[in-house]
């Protein structure tokens, strides 16, 4: 298969394109319409792949929904009224900055081409300032060597009609995040739920952006999901949060304040509690603070290396239209420490500006103090596909051996795309039948795959390739004892497990303690 639209000349470190490969390979993850020519920044999820993209979207609705009184879920539509998105502000400012070839016509970002030249950090910069280091350093087009223009805005929507008539009244936008809808839904699905602040609405589902730009795989690509909290609160309450533990203050965090990035290139990294980070005004309020340490935690419990994920605050000429404070969740990638989430402190802007485009009132009522407010919002969102990648990026390791080198991705349990394959030893002497027996017995609990043909090592290596923990084998002495053997991915420790027993052992491995290896996850 061609990787036509995975632009290589972007990727240019092995473990990026070792696991890009392994995603083409078996069809994890690849570009949308291959075969014909591809569409840069569009992808298809394979069987593996769209499987654990589930389970990422699962664990997380699962955690910050399913398990919480204080957050309920919608599921949106893509395309909704266009003044949605002049209220919210997309339409005057969801721009990048762009520059145009003068020779060849083709189009740059500023800020990235910048950064890929000078190899500096520009997060925060302006047009003019991008637009004048493009002049001081001589920097010219990547594909033609052609002068470039001035920089300028470029909108990130894209637009589309509604209807049988295509003119500007019925211009329509695809959703660029899936934010406004929760500021939108805010009055009825309140009321509806009966949900007193503080509270939550969660959703999970496509959002779309013009990149100019896409590049690193599905870290930026122009279809893409989002998994989003609007969190609402009292405007009085941002700064009291009852849901800080003492547990959850202490609680050590790797993060670069904007203060260090204002005085120097890049910044200098520290090591801080939760607890430090609000009483030095670091993180300005209590609520921002239990979020930025309640999306780190559930980008652990996927198996995240925490060393590899900090925290980094936003400078101002950063902050986006609608925030005053807001914090990355950055992940070091093979190219360099980037945004992997970001939670932000929308204030009561969204509600505000809905409440002046669309004449509604979507204030709350607190009964306590008998007055009416409009909510506060802290926002954690992020993309599925960017943790997708940074799961796999994470995960990937290689085994070198005398018969060459193999790879594994060492998947948390709960999310690896299938957690229990079994193989018979040979097809024939009723061990393909009994290997069956097993499988049916499995599938009911877990995602189980069933693999009879070649060598046992190259059905391990075929697992191990797509981060499958165990693996079952079915053998002669099972046809007697009624046991099989179970071998543990990362530690490749084997044991016999008799087979009415195997559930359980499974269950239990995919706890915090493996009892197969006997070591801490
Ligand atoms: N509602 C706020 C918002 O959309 P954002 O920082 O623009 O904020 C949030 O996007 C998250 O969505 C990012 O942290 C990233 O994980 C993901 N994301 C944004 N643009 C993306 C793109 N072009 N491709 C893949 N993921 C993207």
């Amino acid at each position: 298969m061609s990787s036509s639209k995975v632009s290589k000349s972007t990727i240019t470190d092995e473990l990026t394109q070792k696991v890009i490969s392994l995603c083409q390979r078996r069809a994890i993850l690849f570009p949308n319409s291959d075969i014909y020519g591809g569409a840069a920044g569009f992808f298809d999820y394979g069987p593996y792949g769209c499987e654990l993209k589930k389970r990422i979207e699962n664990s997380w609705w699962k955690t910050f929904v399913q398990s919480r009184e204080d957050i309920v879920g919608i599921d949106g539509a893509i395309i909704t009224s266009p003044r949605v998105w002049v209220a919210s502000g997309h339409v005057a400012a969801f721009n990048d900055p762009l520059v145009d070839c003068m020779k060849c016509k083709s189009r740059h970002r500023a800020d990235t081409l910048v950064e890929d030249e000078l190899k500096i950090s520009v997060d925060g910069f302006s047009l003019d300032k991008l637009g004048a280091l493009i002049k001081e350093h001589k920097i010219v087009c990547q594909k033609c060597g052609g002068e470039l223009s001035v920089a300028r805005k470029f909108n990130l929507m894209f637009s589309t009609h509604v209807g049988a008539v295509q003119d500007e009244s019925s211009i329509a936008y695809l959703r660029p995040e899936t934010a406004q809808l929760m500021f939108a839904d805010f009055k009825i699905v309140q009321q509806a739920m009966r949900k007193k602040l503080p509270f939550g609405i969660a959703q999970i589902g496509k959002a779309f952006r013009n990149e100019i730009a896409p590049r690193n795989f599905v870290f930026r690509c122009r279809e893409f999901s989002q998994m989003e909290i609007e969190f609402f609160i009292h405007p009085k309450l941002v700064n009291s949060c009852p849901l800080l533990t003492k547990e959850t203050l202490e609680k050590k965090v790797q993060m670069i304040t904007a203060a260090e990035q204002e005085k120097g290139k890049e910044g200098k990294m520290e090591t801080m509690t939760i607890a430090d980070a609000l009483s030095k005004h670091v993180i300005k309020t209590q609520w921002h603070g239990y979020w930025l340490i309640t999306c780190l935690e559930w980008l652990y419990s996927l198996g995240i290396t925490p060393a590899n994920l900090r925290l980094r605050e936003h400078v101002k000429t950063e902050l986006s239209h609608y925030s005053i404070e807001t914090w990355d969740i950055e992940y070091n990638y093979p190219w360099g420490w980037k945004e992997l989430q970001g939670i932000a402190n929308r204030t009561d802007f969204d509600l505000t500006q809905h409440q002046k485009e669309s004449g509604k009132d979507l204030s709350y009522f607190d009964e306590e103090n008998k007055e009416r407010v409009t909510p506060h919002v802290i926002e954690p969102s992020i993309g599925v596909d960017r943790v997708f990648f940074t799961v796999l990026l994470d995960a990937y390791r290689e085994n070198a051996s005398d018969k060459g080198s193999t790879s594994t991705l060492a998947l948390h349990p709960d999310i690896a795309p299938v957690q229990v394959a079994i193989f018979p030893l040979m097809k024939k002497d009723g061990l393909a039948e009994k290997g069956r027996a097993v499988f049916e017995m499995l599938r009911s609990e877990f995602v189980c795959e069933y693999d009879e043909s070649g060598s046992i090592g190259k059905r391990y290596a075929r697992q191990d390739e797509v981060g499958t923990p165990f693996c079952i084998t079915v053998d002669y002495d099972s046809l007697q004892n009624n046991d099989v053997t179970i071998r543990e991915r990362d530690s490749g420790n084997q044991k016999r497990v008799p087979i009415s027993k195997l559930k359980e052992v499974i269950e239990c491995s995919f706890g915090e303690y493996c009892p197969l290896s006997g070591s801490k996850k």
